[in-house]
């Protein structure tokens, strides 16, 4: 086992991918882990999946200067294979700890990684996708409204799942007006 550092992925990463935006927008997402583009560019979500992500956000008017990105991982799984759970767990504090400190009014899961590790939950994305649940952490103010969505890596190879994408995307947008204003 590894006692260099508490998450092993450190050592086989070219950049540590730690986030992108803007850190004090309302709107923060949480994706899964970087692959092969954003390791190298030590950016998230800049590959195929992320040029998907960011059309996504686009259609209700978000880009990288309106949201903020990050990862429960910060270093991308060798091959991109599905990190472990021992390395999801090493991670998580620092992922929890990250949303402290931004704090945004909405909190999205991009994919069910994201969201049954950050909400201990144990069904599958397509049952948390479009429900809304309080997110709460010890240091946070008040919990902060968060949702599921379905992965653009996801809906690449599924795109008949787009129309539940798309509804999922205008509840987040209707929810921000609310929240935040126009
Ligand atoms: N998939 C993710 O979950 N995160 C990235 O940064 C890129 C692809």
């Amino acid at each position: 086992s590894d006692t260099r550092s508490i998450c092993a992925l450190k050592h086989t990463a070219t950049n540590l991918v730690f986030g992108d935006g803007n850190p004090r927008a309302k709107l923060m997402l949480v994706g899964e882990a970087p692959g092969a583009d954003e390791d190298r560019l030590g950016v998230p979500f800049v590959g195929v999946s992320g040029r998907l992500l960011d059309r996504m956000l686009a259609a209700i008017g978000f880009d990288r200067r309106s949201a903020y990105i990050t990862n429960l991982l910060p270093w991308r799984p060798p091959g991109n294979r599905a990190p472990t759970n021992t390395e999801i767990e090493a991670c998580l504090p620092f992922t929890e700890r990250h949303i402290e400190l931004v704090d945004p009014a909405i909190l999205v899961f991009v994919g069910g990684v994201a969201a049954k590790t950050l909400l201990g939950r144990n069904e599958g994305i397509t049952r948390l996708r479009g429900q809304w649940t309080d997110y709460g952490s010890a240091h946070l103010p008040r919990p902060i409204p968060s949702v599921a969505i379905f992965h653009p890596a996801y809906l690449l190879r599924s795109p008949g799942q787009k129309a539940l994408a798309w509804r999922d995307l205008l509840a987040i947008k209707g929810r921000y007006d609310t929240l935040v204003g126009k």
